[in-house]
């Protein structure tokens, strides 16, 4: 479950720019340290060695954390942060971006800890453009604006975007039994589509997935799904909330 490796970027442009980066400092871990080579040759590789970065961060949004873009923006002046960053990492934080805690990571060796801040330093710069947005008609005939794809063309065919599609499954393997299937909301468990519809932000509903509420029985999906993939499972419910695609299995690609 635990892959940061898949499609963490939403835009084109950014991900082009980024992955980019990925590689020149890629160039650069092999030719600057050796550990790379037996360690960890890539923050994909290092995130499919089981560190949970990508359930609370992506590279060009944010999630429960910062976007690491804004981390870099925020520090590339000052390449002294480095080691800073690579203690926070180790350490953990709260207060530098917000009220929310980021736990500590005991485990990481200090040499992993400095190639994942100096990775993440590399990325300043690279957001750009402003926030998208797809205008569709929602199945009662409305206009409505969603802040990411939700249909595409397959063969002449209006299918579902992979993501949503992704979400559909995800959220009917694992949110259904609590939050009804299709969310529609259930017995012991909020209607998500009324949360999101009553001004929960992303940032909000990202928040109280991966953390979760245990004393209200809703566990927290940090280290089970990445953001890309609670991602998937936020749009799905968004364009529910849109009435942009009714209940039941949505046409995909896959058809
Ligand atoms: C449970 C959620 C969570 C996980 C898991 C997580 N982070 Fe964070 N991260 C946060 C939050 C929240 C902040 C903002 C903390 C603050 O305000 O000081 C943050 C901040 C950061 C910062 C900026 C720190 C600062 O003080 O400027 C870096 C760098 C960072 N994270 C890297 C990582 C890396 C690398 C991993 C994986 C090894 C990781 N994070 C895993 C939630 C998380
Ligand atoms: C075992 C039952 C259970 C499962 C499974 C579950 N939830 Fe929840 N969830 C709850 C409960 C109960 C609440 C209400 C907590 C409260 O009252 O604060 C909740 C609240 C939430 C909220 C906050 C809603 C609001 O209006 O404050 C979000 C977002 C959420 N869940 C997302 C998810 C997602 C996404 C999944 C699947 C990946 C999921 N939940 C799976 C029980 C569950």
């Amino acid at each position: 479950m635990l892959q940061g490796s898949k499609n963490w970027h939403r835009s084109p442009a950014v991900a082009c720019a980024a992955l980019l980066m990925a590689v020149a400092s890629l160039i650069l871990a092999f030719s600057t340290d050796s550990w790379a080579q037996d360690e960890a040759a890539s923050p994909e590789h290092i995130m499919s060695h089981g560190f949970d970065c990508f359930s609370c961060h992506a590279i060009d949004e944010e999630v429960v954390g910062p976007a690491w873009i804004t981390v870099a923006n925020r520090y590339h002046h000052d390449r002294s942060k480095t080691a800073y960053l690579a203690a926070k990492i180790r350490d953990g934080s709260v207060g530098d971006f917000g009220k929310v805690p980021m736990p500590a990571h005991k485990d990481m060796s200090e040499k992993l800890a400095t190639y994942l801040a100096n990775y993440i330093l590399s990325l300043n710069g690279s957001l750009e453009g402003a926030p998208k947005e797809y205008k569709y008609k929602s199945l009662d005939g409305k206009e409505v604006t969603a802040a990411f794809p939700v249909f595409e063309t397959n063969q002449g065919h209006q299918v579902v975007t992979k993501d949503i599609f992704g979400g559909f499954e995800k959220y009917n393997s694992y949110c259904f039994r609590c939050h009804g299937f299709d969310a529609v909301g259930g017995e012991y468990a909020p209607d998500l589509r009324k949360s999101l519809d009553n001004g929960m932000s992303k940032h909000q509903f990202f928040v109280a997935s991966m953390e979760g509420r245990s004393s209200k029985g809703m566990p927290g999906w940090a280290g089970f799904f990445d953001a890309d993939e609670l991602n998937q499972v936020y749009e799905y419910v968004d364009a529910r909330a849109l009435n942009l695609i009714p209940p039941g299995r949505p046409p995909s690609r896959g058809d």
